[in-house]
């Protein structure tokens, strides 16, 4: 009975020490700014104006948007994209249609309409701002797909 007692409080001061520590080193992208305080207004990016289809940099890269998308809507009763991007209204449009991959759900099966998972489009396609990276980036694109 002792002994559990004792390790309960070796325990217990193991966890504040290693929240103190954690609480000095943790910054997050806000910057080390305390969570009650205002954080720094941000800048409104301008979005890129309308262009050609930007190159791909992986196999299965989700293609980035080359439009605005500003005051598109997307929700249970209507979805902006596919007005243009469905396989009824591509041709009328000009636009790229939706690919056969968004008609399979998660288990596999085919759909004749575009699939739950794929309905919420800007989950994965994302229009472009010229703008600095949070964070350091390395990548380069893969050799099979450069020059495409
Ligand atoms: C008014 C019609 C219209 C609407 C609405 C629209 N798009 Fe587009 N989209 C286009 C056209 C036209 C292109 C360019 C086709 C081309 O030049 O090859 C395009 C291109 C794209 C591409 C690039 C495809 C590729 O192969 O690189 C993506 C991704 C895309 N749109 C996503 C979206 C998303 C997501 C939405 C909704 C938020 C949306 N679009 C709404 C007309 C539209
Ligand atoms: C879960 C992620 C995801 C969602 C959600 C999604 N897409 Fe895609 N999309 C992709 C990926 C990955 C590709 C490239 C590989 C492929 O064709 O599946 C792609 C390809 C495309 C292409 C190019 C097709 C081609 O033939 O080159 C268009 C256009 C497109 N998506 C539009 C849309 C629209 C419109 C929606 C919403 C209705 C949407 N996507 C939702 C991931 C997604």
């Amino acid at each position: 009975m002792k002994l559990l007692s004792k390790q309960i409080v070796i325990f217990i001061g193991i966890c504040i020490a290693a929240t103190t520590v954690y609480a000095k080193d943790v910054n997050s992208l806000r910057g080390s700014h305390p969570i009650e305080a205002n954080s720094k207004k941000p800048v409104a990016k301008k979005w890129h104006s309308d262009q050609a289809p930007i190159k791909r940099e992986f196999v299965h890269q989700p293609p980035l948007v080359p439009h605005k998308i500003e005051g598109y809507v997307i929700n249970t009763n209507s979805n902006k994209c596919l007005s243009c991007h469905s396989w009824a209204n591509y041709k009328d449009k000009g636009a790229t249609k939706i690919s056969l991959t968004h008609f399979t759900d998660r288990d596999g099966n085919d759909l004749a309409n575009v699939s739950a998972r794929r309905y919420f489009c800007t989950q994965c396609h994302v229009p472009q701002v010229d703008s600095k990276p949070l964070v350091k980036n390395t990548f380069k694109p893969v050799k099979s797909i450069m020059g495409k």
